[in-house]
């Protein structure tokens, strides 16, 4: 399952996990979408960074699942590099003829995108097309393993508002079972040298979820002291198989965050969220629209984050000043 090491900054021909990533790696690619993200703010929206090696080039985005954020982060941060995009999408593919995902691999390839972008509901298919494609491979969400570049801007936004994520306390709560966010999150922050605790209805958490090295609460009070950070999961119902779960009412009065559970949390605690929200569920609308709430920038980081990956995994040269 490793990737072909390829001659860019990064020495990695794909980005299928955050697991995969090491200290140095995970430095490059923010300091490098800080540096985007300084040079967007002197230039217009619609701004094409001239001097990256993806001009000219095509970027396939293959979408199996729904995505508002991922899908048009990654295709915007594509057309800022100069980039074409080639939009793959199942409803309208021959996959609804029986296609096989092997031959829907290869024949995207046919048409010589220099990078694909895959989400995919089975978990671990983006290493499968990395397997037997030559081209590079980003995760962008695979089943509930690894949403990848969701950990690395949220990393980005922990640096963005707390000066760095050695050493800060994060706390992710909610339906962690079911959560690539939350698995590629544990993984990037305890790499940079965060403290990870997970809260939530034991139901919804895998079973030896200590053995990825966080603390486990299944008390909401208890596990917000103390926390610099504050994360919370989409409660994914459609990935229930029969799962036994708390009601919607009963999750929303032990594990959302609202007017009242707020006053629980540090007064200078980032709230984050990968989004889609369940506003009222995971947390209420005062709370997502409040001061504490970082979840805006997080979308808006996840541009410059994308610019970064497919800048280097392409071979673009680190960019950066101080940060990272
Ligand atoms: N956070 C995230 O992956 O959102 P989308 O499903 O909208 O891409």
């Amino acid at each position: 399952m490793t990737s072909l090491t390829a001659p860019n900054s990064l020495g990695i021909k794909s980005l299928l996990g955050a697991e995969l990533l090491d200290r140095g790696q995970i430095d490059k690619i923010i300091k490098t979408a800080f540096a985007f993200k300084a040079a967007s703010e002197n230039a217009s929206p619609d701004t094409v960074f001239k001097n990256s090696p993806l001009k000219g080039k095509t970027v396939a985005l293959v979408f199996f699942e729904d995505s508002t954020r991922t899908r048009i982060s990654f295709e915007v941060a594509a057309k800022r590099l100069g980039a074409n995009t080639l939009i793959f999408s199942p409803s309208n593919s021959s996959t609804k003829k029986g296609e096989t995902l092997f031959d829907t691999a290869r024949t995207l390839e046919a048409m010589k995108p220099d990078v694909i972008v895959l989400r995919h509901p089975s978990a671990g298919t983006p290493y499968h097309f990395d397997q037997i494609l030559k081209v590079p491979v980003v995760n962008a969400g695979d089943g509930f393993h690894e949403h990848p570049t969701q950990a690395l801007l949220d990393l980005m936004t922990i640096q963005e508002f707390k000066g760095k994520v050695e050493g800060r306390n994060v706390l992710i709560i909610g339906d962690i079972a079911h959560s690539r966010v939350a698995r590629s999150n544990i993984y990037a922050l305890q790499t940079m040298g965060a403290k990870v605790r997970v809260c939530g209805p034991p139901t919804l958490l895998p079973p030896k979820v200590e053995n990825l090295g966080v603390e486990v609460f299944w008390n909401l009070e208890e596990a917000v002291k103390g926390q610099d950070v504050v994360m919370l999961l989409r409660i994914q119902f459609e990935r229930f198989a029969g799962a036994q779960a708390p009601s919607k009412s009963e999750y929303a009065r032990f594990f959302g965050l609202n007017a009242r559970t707020i006053g629980l949390c540090e007064k200078d605690a980032l709230i984050m969220h990968p989004g889609p929200m369940n506003r009222g569920l995971e947390l209420s609308t005062e709370v997502a629209d409040g001061p504490q709430s970082v979840i805006l920038s997080q979308v808006a980081n996840g541009v410059m984050l994308r610019m970064a990956v497919l800048h280097l995994l392409v071979g673009g040269e680190v960019l950066g000043g101080k940060r990272g």
